[in-house]
């Protein structure tokens, strides 16, 4: 079954910029997507789109088979987002904003232990958001995207700006969420983190995806024993040098 289903999706932004040509795509249930590509090429506003925290400028979009931008609301209470920027309430502790989550998704009131203690939050469950760390921050985001038992999660950019340690608990994390058969839609800069943990990635490259495949196809493909050294090769092979 296709959780994410994208047909000919374009986003022009103030009737000028092209963020997103027409590009094609689809997530299975089950699996963990990533979606790669250098800065600017569309992947943020992508995600955004599928969260429904943006709309689309043209194109079929469907999210667990709801029509996005029309069915939103369905849509928005089935899914869990990681933001590229994720703001906490500041003046709140840890386990007060975890707790907003759960409570806006109608979850358990033992969610909220639950979730502070497979993110490693317990001991600074007291502690105001703005006196974590970033990496601690993330955690945080992480947990409440996970409030409301999402079937789907989108996680833009999930590990950016954390410690080496910190990047294996949230890879630990995803590979968790999926064996509880949660299907994750990823973007990173990262690509030791997608070859790990992908079982497809897209490439998006000035708004147009250039590449669906598994990173082993891609590394088969450019004769690489990485996906790094394979999206490099890609990217020299468009003119991105
Ligand atoms: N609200 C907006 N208004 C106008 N242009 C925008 C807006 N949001 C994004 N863009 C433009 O759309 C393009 C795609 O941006 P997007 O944030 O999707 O890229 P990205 O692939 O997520 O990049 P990064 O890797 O840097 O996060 C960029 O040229 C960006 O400047
Ligand atoms: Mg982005």
């Amino acid at each position: 079954m296709r959780i994410v289903d994208v047909e000919n999706l374009w986003k022009v932004y103030n009737r000028r910029k092209e963020a997103l040509r027409g590009i094609s795509f689809h997530v299975e249930s089950g699996e963990i997507f990533a979606l790669l590509g250098p800065n600017g090429a569309g992947k943020t506003t992508t995600v955004k789109i599928l969260s429904c925290i943006s709309k689309p400028t043209s194109g079929k979009v469907e999210v667990m088979g709801y029509s996005v931008p029309d069915q939103c609301s369905k849509v928005r209470e089935r899914v869990g987002v990681v933001p590229q920027e994720f703001q906490g309430f500041s003046d709140l502790t840890v386990e007060e904003n975890i707790k907003y989550f759960v409570k806006l998704y109608r979850g358990e009131e033992s969610q909220v232990e639950e979730l502070m203690k497979t993110l490693d939050l317990l001991e600074y469950r007291k502690t105001r958001f703005r006196n974590l760390s970033g990496g601690y921050k993330r955690r945080v985001a992480i947990a409440c995207s996970l409030a409301g038992d999402p079937k789907l999660l989108f996680m833009d950019e999930p590990t950016v700006g954390l410690d080496p340690r910190s990047r294996r608990d949230v890879w630990n994390l995803i590979t968790e969420v999926k064996r509880r058969g949660i299907s994750v839609l990823l973007t990173t800069h990262y690509l030791d983190e997608a070859q790990k943990l992908s079982d497809r990635i897209g490439i998006i490259f000035n708004g147009k995806i250039v590449r669906l495949s598994t990173p082993g196809e891609l590394m088969e493909e450019f004769r690489k024993q990485s996906l790094e050294e394979a999206y490099l090769a890609l990217m020299e092979s468009l003119g991105d040098v």
